[in-house]
């Protein structure tokens, strides 16, 4: 089991949930975090800390979507571990539907 980073962290990023992560699993792209599912020791401690409640276990029903897309790019992108800046406009961005066609597959700087 693990936990996954789902539609709303688009755009938001706000990037609290690795400040917290015993095992330094999530990875940074240009608009999105994505966690490592054979990193993740289902802790379960980052849920609580994503203000856009953009992360959830992966016995959520319709999550597979988001589990793939987590282990795709956790293999690509760069490993993160301390909080960045936050993009300027993520409050207006949290809620908003249908963001998964704006998840960017360009790496984002990690750590
Ligand atoms: Fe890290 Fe725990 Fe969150 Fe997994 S559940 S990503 S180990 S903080
Ligand atoms: Fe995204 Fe929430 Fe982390 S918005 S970057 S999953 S704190």
């Amino acid at each position: 089991m693990t936990y996954v980073v789902v539609e709303n962290c688009i755009k938001c990023k706000h990037m609290d949930c690795v400040e917290v992560c015993p095992v330094d699993c999530f990875y940074e792209g240009e608009n999105f975090l994505v966690i490592h599912p054979d990193e993740c020791i289902d802790c379960g401690v980052c849920e609580p800390e994503c203000p856009a409640e953009a992360i959830l276990p992966d016995t959520e029903d319709g999550i597979e979507k988001w589990l793939e897309i987590n282990a795709k790019y956790s293999l690509e992108w760069p490993n993160i571990t301390r909080q960045g800046v936050s993009p300027s406009d993520a409050a207006e961005w949290d809620g908003k539907p249908n963001k998964a066609e704006l998840l960017s597959p360009n790496p984002g700087k990690g750590d």
